[in-house]
């Protein structure tokens, strides 16, 4: 791998006096590069990408951003550095347009300079989804659950992201409209974003990252590189190594 964008060693974070939601994450993400976190309910997935996007600060444990240590702050100067998380459930404000949506995306990241910046990113957000250009003047309440997290996607592209983060895209969707939602994140990967996404849907993690990790109460329990993924392997790790008792059909870790 190049220089890693993103170096996360020993991280354990947690909430109130419950023991550590992730414990000892090393993890690394290069620059292009797509990884994805795969793990059933409360593994700890979300609770990582809070840390990583400044929403919960870290117990133990040093995140490093081209080399330089990150420090403890919250979501603005994250952002101000390049790390965007687009947190679970994350969509639109629906009773704004779609292009308003997008402005006020880039008003939060860019109080003063916002006209200009617009200027600029708009037509390269609405490049990279063309169907957010068709719809700019509608509310983003009437589109469908896909397109409103298109519309989503686009918010988190206005702020320039380095790293996005992004917490179980597909959550709510269907197959189809999922297929949507990952051809946009391949063209997300186009623009040469890393992207760091969390799923329980194993394929499509196998297909779309570099790097898949397994979470499991906390803990990464199984890395694979891609053109070395092993779908059996994947979902054994996701249920915990006990690949026989394993409900039968792709229950879990392919559920859309
Ligand atoms: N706000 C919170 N307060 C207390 N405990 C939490 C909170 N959010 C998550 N947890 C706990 O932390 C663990 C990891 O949760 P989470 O990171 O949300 O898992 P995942 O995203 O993989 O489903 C779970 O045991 C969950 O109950
Ligand atoms: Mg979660």
């Amino acid at each position: 791998m190049s220089a890693p964008l993103l170096e996360i060693s020993g991280l354990c974070a947690g909430y109130g006096s419950a023991t550590d939601a992730v414990v000892q994450i090393d993890l690394k993400i290069g620059r292009g590069e797509a990884v994805g976190l795969l793990g059933a309910n409360g593994a700890g997935k979300s609770t990582l990408l809070k840390v990583l996007g400044g929403l919960l600060p870290s117990r133990a444990g040093e995140l490093r951003l081209d080399g330089k240590a990150l420090p403890k702050e919250r979501p603005s100067s994250r952002m101000r550095r390049g790390v965007v998380l687009l947190p679970e459930g994350h969509r639109v404000i629906g009773t704004l347009t779609v292009e308003e949506n997008l402005r006020l995306a880039a008003i939060s990241r860019w109080p003063r300079g916002t006209r200009a910046h617009l200027q600029s990113v708009l037509p390269e957000v609405y490049e990279v989804f063309p169907v957010l250009a068709e719809r700019r003047r509608q509310l983003a309440g009437f589109l469908s659950g896909g397109e409103q997290q298109m519309v989503s996607l686009g918010r988190a592209l206005v702020a320039k992201p380095r790293l996005l983060l992004l917490d179980e895209p597909s959550l709510g969707l269907a197959p189809v409209v999922i297929d949507r939602v990952y051809e946009a994140m391949e063209r997300l990967r186009q623009t040469d974003l890393s992207i760091l996404v969390v799923e329980q849907n194993a394929r499509r993690l196998e297909d779309f990252c570099d790097r898949v990790h397994v979470l499991q109460l906390g803990r990464i329990v199984a890395s694979m590189e891609r053109g070395h993924m092993d779908h059996a392997a994947l979902r054994a790790a996701y249920f915990g190594d006990q690949p026989s008792t394993a409900p039968a059909g792709d229950a879990a870790s392919d559920r859309e």
